[in-house]
């Protein structure tokens, strides 16, 4: 368990792989963010170098991943838009992760802080990786990493009523639904507390 900081020497672009870097003595220390689960997982932050193994997935993906109002292909037409989507993300303050399992990437799950410390969590695995548990060990990460090492009082998720598999991995993370709680969009309300 715990984070990887990867050294390099060349000047990141501007906004770079929405990693943190700091200068010293003329390096770049890049803090690429990496949680290890076990021996098969580590979930990885996204980088410059991943955009196009990530684009490939949701490509091959593109049914599975626009199921119940899921927005996740219309916004990823190109390998561009997610190397975009990478050196400049919309909300910088959102960690995007990859979910590696030994050398392959199978999904993502991202934490995004709202503030008095809440985070929100969304994910998707590609279609061909489901049923292996790989998401519910990845949700159970990023709230240990959430509550330990962001200061998070709370983590919570924003499901469409149909989505079964994604409200299974949240009740088997330990995510409770709070009834008559929806959002904008009718979706249901799980939350997790410390
Ligand atoms: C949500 C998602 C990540 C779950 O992947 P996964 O963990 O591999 O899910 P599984 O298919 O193993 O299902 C997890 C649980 O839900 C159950 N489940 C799956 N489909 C189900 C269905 N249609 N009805 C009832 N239960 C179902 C499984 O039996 C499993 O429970 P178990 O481990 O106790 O047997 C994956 O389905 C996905 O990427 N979906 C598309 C994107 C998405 O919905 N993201 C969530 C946004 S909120």
């Amino acid at each position: 368990m715990g984070s990887k900081v990867v050294v390099g020497t060349e000047t990141p672009a501007s906004g770079a792989d929405n990693t943190s870097f700091i200068r010293h003595a003329n390096l770049f220390i890049l803090m690429a963010l990496e949680l290890k689960i076990d021996e098969e997982i580590t979930l990885r932050q996204f980088s410059a170098k991943d955009a196009k193994t990530i684009f490939n997935l949701i490509d091959r993906n593109r049914a599975h991943l626009s199921q119940h109002n899921d927005k996740t292909s219309g916004k990823y037409p190109t390998e561009e838009s997610v190397l975009q989507s990478i050196q400049n993300p919309p909300n910088p303050e959102r960690l995007r992760f990859g979910i590696w399992v030994d050398d392959a990437f199978t999904g993502t799950i991202n934490l995004t802080p709202f503030g008095s410390g809440r985070f929100e969590i969304g994910y998707y695995l590609g279609s061909e990786f489901q049923k292996r548990g790989y998401m519910t060990r990845s949700v159970k990460r990023i709230v240990e990493y959430a509550f330990k090492e962001r200061d998070a009082s709370e983590v919570f998720a924003n499901v469409h009523p149909n989505k079964t598999a994604s409200m299974a991995v949240l009740k088997k993370a330990g995510f409770s639904r709070i009834e008559g709680r929806l959002s904008e969009d009718g979706d249901l309300y799980y939350s997790i507390c410390k």
